[in-house]
């Protein structure tokens, strides 16, 4: 039984790791690259969401250091969701910003009241499958540059978010 206010499945990672699966399944039948890219864009949605709502949580209005950590990292997620958005749109593709079935469950505000530790645990288990997420679209992307490169670029910012949430759980444990 869980204690109240606490968090029970990991929603932010099973949707990312939905996204990879879904994008592993496009890679695999030579989708087109729109639909790829929306996958990941759908997955920096997630990644603004749940770091906006964490920053705005009750642990984060009473840990600054929680809040802009936080809050740097969406900004972070969030431009990456515009990169992708504009590389769509340069593809001819449509961006859909609707991100079905994401929106407002991966952390509500309140149910997150001295859960921190878990929250960083959560965010580290789903930053790692965004990297392996993008690892595996920029080695799909070998023969367009352009895409490839905005996809190493967010790559490398997502290997820091990584370092970043082992520092934010390091430092909450001690
Ligand atoms: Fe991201
Ligand atoms: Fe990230």
């Amino acid at each position: 039984m869980m204690e109240h206010g606490a968090i029970g499945e990991n929603h932010f990672l099973a949707d990312v790791k939905r996204l990879r699966v879904s994008a592993q399944a496009m890679m695999a039948c030579s989708a087109e690259p729109v639909g790829l890219l929306q996958a990941a864009m759908s997955a920096e949605i997630a990644c603004v969401l749940r770091y906006s709502l964490i920053a705005v949580s009750a642990d984060g209005l009473e840990n600054e250091w929680v809040a802009t950590e936080c809050a740097a990292q969406a900004a972070d997620e969030r431009n990456h969701m515009v990169r992708l958005a504009d590389r769509i749109t340069e593809l001819g593709g449509k961006p859909d910003y609707f991100a079905p079935g994401l929106a407002l469950r991966h952390i509500a505000p309140e149910a997150s009241k001295g859960c921190l530790p878990r929250l960083f645990a959560e965010n580290l288990a789903a930053e790692q499958c965004v990297i392996e997420l993008y690892r595996e679209l920029s080695a799909h992307f070998a023969d367009d540059p352009k895409t490839r490169a905005i996809l190493d670029e967010i790559l490398a910012d997502e290997e820091t978010h990584t370092s970043d949430m082992e520092d934010l759980l390091n430092t909450q444990l001690i």
